[in-house]
């Protein structure tokens, strides 16, 4: 069982979504993951161009970091998306990689993983973490849950927030174990599922690699 940690937050060390990301990892582990770090804002990921050559060909005209990144997301089996809230939403460098997976949305690639989120906010989390595990619903993913620390809150707020991450991570573990059913989620995934299949077959001649996709699936 393999889950992967991805921090969005350029303060490296310093970030206290990087410590949050971390507790969630421990817990995890802890209950059996093999685990792994990385730190998206020392990579280079250029932004999305919308040439939608992904959508054609399935694989991304630009040369950088993404394509190893992206191996790793799809090759996991749960996954801990953190991210400082910059302006009420997620850091540029968060924002830029999910750009880069419009292939993964219409595919449905998350389809069968388990994630969770974790953010930071000087007063506010919960704007990201909603965003985060909302996101994640549309590729496809159950969300096991999320955790969050508001700095003006002082430091044992922190602490707690560190706590309930490995506790966050020990439950995505078990989902991933288990696989837990999230009936409401699931029926939410089903239509998402729908749209997405309408929307590849409408533009099956220019989206050859995405309507080959679900026709090896059978569209199901
Ligand atoms: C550019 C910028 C924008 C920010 N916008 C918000 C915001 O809208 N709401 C909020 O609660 N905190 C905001 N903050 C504060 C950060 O979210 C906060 O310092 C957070 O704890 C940083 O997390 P990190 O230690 O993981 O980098 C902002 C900080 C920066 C640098």
């Amino acid at each position: 069982m393999k889950v992967l940690g991805i921090c969005a937050s350029p303060r490296g060390s310093k970030s206290v979504t990087l410590r949050l990301i971390q507790a969630a990892l421990d817990g995890a582990k802890a209950s059996g993951a093999q685990v792994e770090l990385v730190d998206i804002c020392k990579l280079d990921i250029k932004f999305c161009n919308a040439c939608q050559v992904c959508f054609k060909e399935g694989k991304c005209v630009h040369k950088d970091d993404f394509q190893g990144l992206y191996d790793k997301i799809l090759a996991a089996d749960g996954l801990v998306w953190g991210a400082p809230n910059y302006f009420r939403s997620v850091t540029a460098q968060m924002k830029t990689l999910i750009d880069r997976m419009a292939d993964a949305v219409h595919c449905q690639l998350l389809h069968g993983k388990y994630c969770c989120s974790v953010a930071s906010g000087g007063s506010n989390y919960d704007q990201v973490t909603t965003y985060l595990d909302g996101l994640m619903l549309n590729f496809g993913a159950f969300v096991t849950g999320s955790v969050g620390a508001a700095m003006n809150q002082g430091p044992s707020a922190q602490e707690e927030a560190e706590k309930k991450a490995l506790l966050l991570g020990k439950s995505l573990a078990e989902d991933i174990r288990i696989k837990r059913d999230y009936i409401e989620q699931r029926e939410m995934q089903e239509e998402i599922r729908e749209y997405f299949k309408k929307l590849v077959q409408m533009n099956k001649e220019s989206w050859e690699h995405e309507y080959e996709y679900w026709n090896k699936l059978d569209w199901k």
